[in-house]
């Protein structure tokens, strides 16, 4: 016989339909009139299965006492229209089949709920709770739209390498990736000799695909990335991860207007596609974790960005009167907390600030005629802040070389990088987002660790 889903029992079973489900047991509870009714929580949608098991059925009496929170259990048996309001249809079990049991004295996940600190420490068994499955299927669901959104418009999608010798982001912030045997190394020589290494230099972690995919911009057209990125900052916040998956597009003969358009078209059509295709999930999220996430979502699908200069921000910043941890001047960073401050308490909607000081900004960027800023963008979202990062790159090469040797970096390491520049050079545009920040800002979880399936953060890399 065929396993169904839960998911499929609720979407299509019909009374008097048999059906084999299988699944993981959240609770169970016996009635003194001879039946047991078990919760089943198969991961295919957020609601359980209930199980009505009779105790004549076929197995009953020596498998029950170890059907408990935890355990799996195969169950062949006929739909019924359920007499409870919460659900339409129940399962009555024809043969109950235990897979694996949970013994319940050590099994961590108790009926009671749990802190996401504690869930963390089991992060091999936080799937199967209501929270973690329902991010699972967001996550899920988002990754789904982000490709349907650029294949539906042509883009091409690129691999672009995990494994690099160059630092994108010029921030130094990577992982080494080597086979030297550095304690070895440590004892006789003080300076490591990199051209020994696996690649016969020093190579990283990739910090960003962009400068691969501008490659291919510029030869093929319209394309994205999307894999797993690393950061080896050691930023302990709610908002950062060393490894995190990023979705970079990258489009030729687009400048930054444009750029800011696909911008906000994404991440609205993303919204609106999870919004549509886990409503269940989202209403668990919104009743749960934070109560105003289907407003904010909803705002942000329904109203246009504010597209405001870096200058400008600075100007309203410093007129708001708040008293900010850090202070605001034009020329340094903005911190997480103004750019809420923009996004939560001035405008309320989401805002897209451009055109940066150069000094803050790597050496890609396309400067302006003032010579002062960049046509960078960052687009800024209630209670996550920034959550795409990106620009008009520079597409002059002599522009692109003096740049460079100010950020301290040798044009002729990259030189496959300003040849795209040398030979039918075109101006290009693309941004970054970072997957986990648009996941915690869909669920409304308040930490981004809690937004990957097995973060990775200064001193914690388990699972
Ligand atoms: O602003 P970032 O550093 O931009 C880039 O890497 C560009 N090369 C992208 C491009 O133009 N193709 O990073 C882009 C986004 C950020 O806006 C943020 O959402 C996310 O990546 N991000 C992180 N997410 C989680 N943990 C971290 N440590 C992150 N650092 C950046
Ligand atoms: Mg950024």
């Amino acid at each position: 016989m065929r396993i169904t889903k839960v998911a499929t029992v609720f979407a299509e079973g019909q009374p008097e339909e048999t059906v084999d489900v299988r699944g993981w047991v959240r609770t169970r509870r016996d009635s003194k009139q001879g039946f047991s009714f078990i919760e089943l929580n198969d991961g295919s949608c957020f609601s359980n299965l209930q199980v009505v098991v009779d105790a004549a059925v076929a197995g009953y009496e020596e498998t029950i006492k170890d059907v408990t929170t935890g355990a799996s259990v195969a169950v062949t048996g006929t739909l019924k229209e359920s007499p409870g309001k919460n659900q339409r249809i129940e399962l009555h079990a024809d043969s109950l089949k235990l897979l694996g049991a949970a013994d319940a004295a050590s099994y961590p996940l108790q009926k009671k709920r749990h802190s996401f600190e504690f869930l963390r420490e089991i992060a091999h068994l936080r799937p199967r709770t209501n929270t973690f499955g329902a991010i699972a299927r967001v996550r899920n669901a988002v990754c789904d739209s982000i490709h349907k959104f650029f294949q539906s418009r042509g883009f091409l999608y690129i691999q672009t390498p995990v494994i690099t010798t160059s630092d994108c982001e010029g921030a130094g912030e990577m992982f080494h990736v080597t086979t030297l045997d550095l304690a070895k190394l440590a004892q006789i020589q003080t300076e490591i000799d990199f051209s020994q290494d696996f690649f016969g230099k020093k190579a990283s972690l990739t910090v960003s695909g962009q400068l691969e995919a501008e490659i291919f911009a510029t030869s093929l057209g319209d394309c994205y990335s999307f894999g797993p990125t690393f950061r080896a900052e050691n930023s302990n916040t709610t908002r950062h991860l060393a490894e995190f998956w990023m979705v970079e597009p990258e489009m030729p003969f687009y400048e930054l207007e444009d750029n800011m358009q696909l911008a906000e078209e994404f991440i609205r059509t993303v919204i609106g596609n999870v919004l549509e295709r886990c409503a269940e999930d989202m209403e668990f999220f919104n009743l749960r974790i934070d109560k105003t996430v289907l407003e904010t979502l909803r705002n942000i699908t329904e109203n246009d960005f504010i597209r405001l200069p870096y200058t400008e921000a600075v100007e309203i910043l410093l007129g708001s009167g708040e008293s900010f941890e850090y202070p605001v001047e034009w020329g340094s960073d903005l911190q997480s907390e103004h750019e809420r401050f923009l996004t939560e308490q001035h405008f309320k909607q989401p805002v897209i600030l451009f055109d940066y000081p150069r000094t803050i900004k790597p050496f890609y960027m396309r400067v302006n005629d003032d010579g002062k800023t960049v046509r960078a963008m960052d687009v800024l979202v209630p209670r996550v802040g920034e959550i795409i990062g990106g620009s008009q790159r520079e597409e002059r090469l002599d522009v692109l070389c003096d740049r460079m040797t100010e950020c301290d970096l040798d044009p002729k390491e990259y030189w496959w990088y300003v040849d795209v520049r040398r030979y039918g050079t075109v101006p290009h545009s693309g941004f970054g987002l970072g997957l986990e920040r648009l996941i915690q800002l869909i669920t409304g979880m308040a930490n981004i660790r809690d937004c990957i399936p097995f973060p990775r953060t200064p001193k914690n890399a388990d699972f």
